[in-house]
């Protein structure tokens, strides 16, 4: 077959293919190959993968040891049903618990990617406790299924909410510290303090008993990368102890090493009941996503039945996939390079934030970043209004793109959420180009 050009690529695209989160028949870049930290468009122009795609490459492209495992797996046996054993969902499983730790969780349940993952997380959640309601914050993404779009916070769950929201999904506010007018450091016990007080009263008034789940991203990803306030995370699960409910972790963006421990949830003082992980167990090399659940939840299900079920659960390729990575990760003691990254990145954007009037805040933990650009640092009015349709900031991410720094921002965030290879020559290679790009804003947008 004869390869299609750049334009013959991007052309089929704008006229079929069905883009998402985007009006249809729009601008599109054709990419010909990735390798490491790069890929590139058929003009030959070579972009840093800045934020992981979707924040999902965590090895970057084309690691011969995930893509050599992959066509391994691939000449032996693609995929055999969930009902059987084989050996990569076996041996995955295991890492995967063991890496949870394996004195409290117990067994996986295999999905597709990340929104079936809190999908089935939510069902579990019903089926242990026999309660309905299961809470969510505002400040959140977990896909866009229709349990897992109910459950997110952000605009993105209109659409699932159209005709009526489904029953059971209760939202509460989370903590964004700079845009509530709070210092990082020196105000955040006030601010958890009085964030969980609030979501205390908010139990009191759905009834606690009635409560089978609060569900959250450990650190909140799509949304801006927002920490929790220090003691928040803790606060929660000591208020679901309380009140008999299961506590269950997203870290599907947050996840593999991403913040410079395994799972991000590892940073904190806590052990959720479940926790739901998808991109990063393969690097997106095959899709793949699940839920490690707790040695008491898996001891209900051994007596009770899984009424969970997907054809690829457990995917036999995508799970030869994770394997390799999960073995990459150890191997190559990736937590360890990305806390070397990470004491160059968080200085940097720091220094970002001192140098330029539209950064009104870095963020950063591992290679998990963001800056909140403003438009007024005395005021912190952000560059664009909460869900703007006109907002300015993709004319941002493409003075970004031109320069081949390629990374996704939403709402007034700009993430940087490089590959975990990342070497420090190629992090200091690629900075320079968010500066440049930051000081073109300080010049044009600001008030
Ligand atoms: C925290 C979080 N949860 C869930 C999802 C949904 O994952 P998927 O797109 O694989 O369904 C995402 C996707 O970005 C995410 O960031």
């Amino acid at each position: 077959m004869e390869e299609l050009t750049g334009e013959q690529v991007a052309q089929l695209h704008r006229e079929h293919v069905m883009q998402p989160w985007h009006k249809q028949g729009g601008d599109v870049t054709a990419i010909s190959k990735a390798d490491g930290i790069y890929f590139w468009d058929y003009a030959g122009k070579r972009y840093a993968d800045m934020s992981s795609l979707l924040v999902c490459s965590n090895l970057g492209h084309e690691l011969p040891e995930i893509v050599d495992a992959i066509k391994a797996q691939a000449d032996r046996m693609c995929f055999m049903s969930p009902a059987y054993a084989t050996e990569p969902k076996s041996r995955l499983a295991e890492k995967l618990v063991e890496v949870a730790g394996a004195d409290f969780y117990q067994r996986v349940f295999f999905t597709n990617g990340g929104a079936d993952a809190n999908e089935n997380a939510i069902k579990m959640a019903r089926m242990v406790t026999g309660r309905a309601k299961i809470l969510s914050c505002y400040r959140s993404y977990h896909g866009a299924t229709y349990a897992a779009s109910n459950a997110s916070g952000d605009w993105r769950r209109f659409a699932a909410e159209t005709g009526g929201s489904l029953p059971g999904f209760v939202h509460f506010m989370n903590a964004n510290m700079y845009e509530n007018g709070y210092t990082r450091g020196v105000d955040d016990a006030e601010v958890t303090a009085d964030y969980l007080q609030r979501l205390e009263e908010q139990l009191q008034y759905e009834g606690p008993t009635s409560v089978a789940a609060i569900i959250l991203e450990s650190v909140v990803g799509a949304n801006g990368v927002i920490l929790p306030p220090k003691g928040y995370l803790e606060g929660i699960r000591a208020l679901c102890d309380k009140y008999g409910i299961l506590m269950i972790c997203d870290e599907v963006m947050s996840g593999f090493a991403r913040t410079g421990k395994m799972f991000a949830w590892q940073n904190f003082d806590i052990q959720p009941d479940m926790f739901s992980f998808a991109k990063g167990v393969t690097c997106g090399y095959v899709p793949l996503g699940g839920v490690v659940v707790s040695k008491a939840i898996s001891d209900y299900f051994c007596d009770n039945v899984l009424q969970c079920g997907l054809t690829y659960s457990g995917h036999t390729l995508a799970c030869a996939a994770g394997v390799a990575t999960m073995d990459y990760y150890a191997e190559h003691d990736v937590c360890a390079h990305v806390l070397e990254m990470e004491a160059i990145l968080k200085p940097y954007l720091e220094s970002m934030q001192a140098k330029h009037r539209c950064v009104g805040e870095a963020r950063c933990i591992g290679l998990f970043a963001a800056l909140t650009i403003v438009k007024n640092k005395e005021t912190r009015e952000l560059m664009s209004p909460y869900h703007d349709a006109h907002s300015v900031m993709p004319t941002i991410m493409g003075k970004l793109m031109e320069k081949g720094f390629a990374t996704f921002g939403r709402e007034s965030n700009i993430n940087i959420c490089p590959p975990l290879t990342i070497t420090e020559e190629q992090l200091r290679e690629e900075l320079p180009k968010l500066d440049e790009v930051l000081t073109w804003v300080d010049e044009n947008l600001c008030n």
